[in-house]
């Protein structure tokens, strides 16, 4: 199959795709999705072949607005209207409990559906023309950093789908925040574009899964099961460091050796005379650390580097997804320095 690169005046042509049962790289504000018909099960089961996907880990359904939740949820709880009259479209994925018409390839058979209304005008515009919810998985290889520009997605994708539009770069970078409406207590099942502190002001109290923090011991489920796979991996194994931004720096010179990659903040990029060095952003600003996350775990692949090292934000605000994926990317292997600086 020869992957098409469609432009954003394509709307038309990328329905059509959608329709017909193909498969189509979506630009989203957070990554690129793999979109195929939400309500075609053969559709939705090219996905995971395409990305090589586990059988048992869900998709996120894609809609144009709340206006559609009624089609593909049921005993859909006040506070999800709240959250997508304000954060809609955007980074954030409701976990409602889904209708029948929602195909068992798109909730691998659980008795929920993920439903998010991503914030890209050409998307949007896409679902609105084909009329249909479209089910999208982040649009790269299973294991791989997500894309966050159609040519990440081409390396991951070609030949693999259809087509994919070239909506330009991601504005956000990691994926949607994930939270679960179904439990009495809303539960972060991902921390992601939307920040944790947002949620907690319109919703007050909110769980926060094991998941995210801390590797699951053996025999242990996530609520969101994608969260238990070895996740955004470079082909090199990657340690991350977390603590003062002194004190990380010291710490991965002293590890240092010939092929190492270092993902870091801005003001340390000079720390590290001989290694690869991926810069992600001001230690203070973890929008542009989420923007530039995934494209630094990339950037190593190909190269002669076999370890990498990286700083890791805190947890405050967008921090919290930054500091998971590279945490993920990392199998959890952390190093934990602490509060003090040195
Ligand atoms: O930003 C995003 O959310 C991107 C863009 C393309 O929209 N999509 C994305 O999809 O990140 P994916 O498939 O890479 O991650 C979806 C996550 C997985 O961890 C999956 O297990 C979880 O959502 N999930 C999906 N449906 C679920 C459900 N019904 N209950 C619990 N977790 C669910
Ligand atoms: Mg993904």
């Amino acid at each position: 199959m020869k992957t098409k690169l469609l432009t954003e005046q394509d709307i038309a042509a990328a329905a059509a795709i959608l329709r017909d049962g193909g498969l189509l790289g979506i630009p989203t504000e957070t990554v690129y999705g793999l979109g195929a018909n939400g309500l075609d099960p053969m559709a939705v089961r090219r996905i995971f072949q395409a990305k090589g996907r586990p059988q048992d880990n869900p998709l996120i359904l894609h809609v144009p607005g709340s206006s559609w939740l009624e089609r593909y949820c049921r005993e859909i709880p006040e506070k999800a209207y709240t959250l997508a009259e304000k954060f809609w479209p955007g980074p954030l994925t409701m976990i409602l409990p889904r209708r029948e018409i929602v195909p068992d390839e798109v909730t691998c058979g659980l008795g929920t559906v993920g439903i998010r209304c991503p914030n890209h005008p050409v998307t949007l515009a896409i679902i609105r023309t084909a009329g249909i919810p479209v089910a999208a998985p982040s649009g790269n290889l299973s294991g791989r950093p997500s894309p966050t520009c159609a040519a990440h997605m081409l390396e991951d994708m070609d030949g693999r789908i259809d087509a994919i539009v070239d909506g330009g770069p991601c504005g956000v970078g990691v994926e949607s925040t994930i939270i679960d409406l179904t439990s009495l207590v809303p539960r972060l099942l991902r921390p992601g574009g939307l920040p944790l502190e947002a949620l907690q002001e319109v919703l007050g109290e909110v769980a926060v899964d094991k998941a995210i923090l801390a590797p699951l011991s053996a025999g242990e489920k996530p609520k969101a099961p994608g969260m238990k796979y070895r996740h955004y991996a470079p082909k090199a194994p990657v340690t991350v460091v977390a603590g003062k931004g002194g004190r990380t720096a010291q710490y991965i010179r002293e590890q240092m050796g010939e092929h190492t990659g270092v993902i870091c903040f801005d003001e340390y990029t000079d720390r590290f005379p001989g290694c690869a060095v991926e810069a992600i952003g001001s230690s203070q600003d973890p929008g542009e650390q989420a923007r530039r996350v995934f494209d630094a775990l990339r950037a190593f692949d190909g190269t002669d580097v076999t370890a990498i090292f990286a700083q890791c934000p805190g947890d405050a605000g967008l921090g919290l997804a930054v500091a998971n994926r590279l945490k993920k990317a990392a199998g959890f292997q952390v190093v934990d320095l602490g509060e003090d600086e040195a």
